[in-house]
């Protein structure tokens, strides 16, 4: 029968015999799947795993504390941060095609994590590489989908010859329910394993238009508005996803305390789902959303309007670009 403590016990018993005395590597992405694969890499054999965690400056408020400190503390998991956000935001700017943001974001992500593994590797011969894929990524092998694309700026497949790796992928049998059971039974931070899907380009294609820091800046603020407010009103688990999103390039007129103001908008896209494959607009509560607007609005100075995206996909996508 299935229990997440016969799986863990299995999974350890497995990749200990696997990977011998060598040494592995694991990209971590701050999502559920990549975290838990590794602390159960971790469970089986300690410090001979070490992961990399690369900062693009595209993470929303805290999630890089939440790596840094909430899971190494959970885990004891040996975490290299690489900080590379101006190489990233130096790229992208002036950049407003989506497609093109992908592009550079997911070309940036491998330079980066190359650079970090071919270090490690001179220090520590690396054998093995962890990676988080799941049952459902198993069997859709591509197709022009989101879902393609989120393993594109994950998995390094891009990585040259002289630097490949053996992969380890402990959650290949499994589904997302069941990796979140594994990753409460590990003892991760309830906010990681509970947390919702998104997108590796970041907040890069929450802002429509060109991407700079404070740009980001007044996204993250909005962004961690919603989150909070969500949170505080139990919903967390009725929506598939929440996305913030900036419309750096459009004006609108307003008044915010004494005067007329002429700021941005901002777009909330609460969506449900099953596999982002289709979605709905999510019907929050009247009262949850007019505690978000008010808050940013109050909050938020360069943000003086707030609307809700109300189509469904298809025809919209979940994302905005
Ligand atoms: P869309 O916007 O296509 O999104 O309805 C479907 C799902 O995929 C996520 N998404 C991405 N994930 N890289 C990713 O890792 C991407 O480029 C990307 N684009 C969309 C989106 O958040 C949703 O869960």
């Amino acid at each position: 029968t299935w229990t997440s403590g016969n799986i863990i016990e299995d999974q350890v018993a497995l990749i200990r015999e696997k990977v011998g005395d060598k040494q592995v590597l694991c990209a971590l992405s701050g999502g559920v799947d990549s975290a838990v694969a590794a602390a159960l890499v971790h469970k089986a054999i300690g410090d001979q795993l070490t992961c990399v965690f690369v900062d693009h400056g595209l993470l929303r408020s805290g999630e890089r504390e939440q790596v840094e400190k909430d899971y190494v503390a959970a885990t004891g998991i040996r975490l290299i941060t690489v900080d590379a956000e101006e190489q990233f935001l130096g790229h992208l700017a002036g950049v407003t095609d989506p497609e093109q943001k992908r592009k550079i974001i997911g070309r940036e992500f491998i330079r980066t994590f190359e650079a970090a593994a071919r270090e490690l590797d001179a220090e520590r011969h690396i054998e093995f590489l962890v990676q988080g894929t799941l049952y459902p990524d198993v069997v859709e092998s591509g197709g022009g989908t989101g879902t393609a694309n989120i393993k594109s700026h994950h998995n390094v497949g891009g990585l040259p010859d002289d630097l490949q790796f053996a992969l380890i992928e402990p959650l290949r049998t499994l589904f997302k329910d069941e990796v979140r059971a594994l990753g409460a039974e590990l003892g991760l931070p309830e906010a990681m394993v509970q947390r919702h899907p998104f997108p590796g380009p970041g907040l890069a294609i929450r802002i429509i238009g060109a991407v700079d820091r404070d740009r980001l800046d007044i996204l993250r603020s909005a962004d961690l508005i919603a989150r909070e407010e969500l949170t505080e009103a139990g919903l967390d688990r009725d929506v598939w996803q929440f996305p913030v999103v900036l419309l750096a390039d459009v004006r609108s007129v307003g008044v915010q305390g004494d005067g007329r103001t002429y700021g941005h908008p901002v777009v909330l896209r609460p969506v449900s789902s099953e596999d982002a494959m289709t979605a709905d607009w999510s019907r929050l509560p009247y009262d949850v959303i007019a505690k978000i607007s008010n808050r940013i609005t109050n909050e938020v100075r360069e943000v003086n309007r707030v609307v809700l995206d109300v189509t469904s996909k298809p025809p919209g996508t979940i994302e905005w670009e």
